[in-house]
């Protein structure tokens, strides 16, 4: 059995490394009509654990970029290019982006949201489909063909890369802010109005 019923993927015996390595699929969560999508890598320990995409360190400075862009993490759609934990955590492989790509690219179909910001170089990569040096292309916005749609893409580096490096928090808090606007979530201020609304 190997299906997806609307947003989640029931089954998938794809990547036998991953169905290995995985204790659970971890789908995308957060409205099916969300403006603004977030695209990861993979899930971690704490996801696979979860069972929600960035719900570990990574995922703590995710809900803070969005709090300090005025948009609550309920208002937006955090998913990963690959729904399975890669042992130990490693970069998924080319075979695995590509068996999971169907999901991701019916995930974009049904949630048509007016932005995605791809959190790192394997979704960056993965979605413009080149080479992608995240952390000088931090900000970019791209029109980028998904499968049959025209999306447009915003890169950002992963939020765990500002763990190790605090000089890349401010363009990380800028990139997500800037995502805000551009997907309509949040007015040029930061979209300060907004939270006050919680
Ligand atoms: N890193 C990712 O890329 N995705 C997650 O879900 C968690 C950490």
């Amino acid at each position: 059995m190997d299906a997806m019923e609307g947003l989640c993927v029931e089954g998938c015996e794809r990547c036998p490394a991953l169905v290995e390595s995985r204790s659970r699929i971890v789908d995308g969560v957060g409205p099916d009509d969300a403006d603004l999508l977030f695209v990861g890598e993979a899930p971690g320990e704490q996801e696979d654990e979860g069972g929600e995409p960035f719900v570990g360190r990574s995922g703590d400075v995710l809900d803070e970029a969005l709090r300090d862009a005025g948009i609550a993490r309920a208002d937006v759609r955090i998913t990963n290019c690959v729904r399975c934990r890669p042992p130990e955590n490693r970069d998924p492989h080319e075979e695995e982006l590509e068996n999971c790509r169907e999901y991701l690219e019916q995930e974009l179909e049904i949630t048509d949201p007016n932005l995605v910001v791809t959190l790192g170089k394997v979704p960056s990569q993965h979605l413009l489909e080149r080479d992608v040096a995240v952390t000088t292309e931090a900000g970019e916005l791209h029109d980028a063909r998904i499968g049959e749609r025209s999306q447009r893409v915003l890169v950002s580096v992963h939020p765990a890369a500002t763990l190790y490096d605090r000089s890349q928090r401010e363009t990380f808090l800028e990139t997500v802010a800037s995502g805000a606007e551009i997907a309509g979530l949040a007015d040029a201020d930061g979209g300060q109005s907004r939270l006050g609304e919680f």
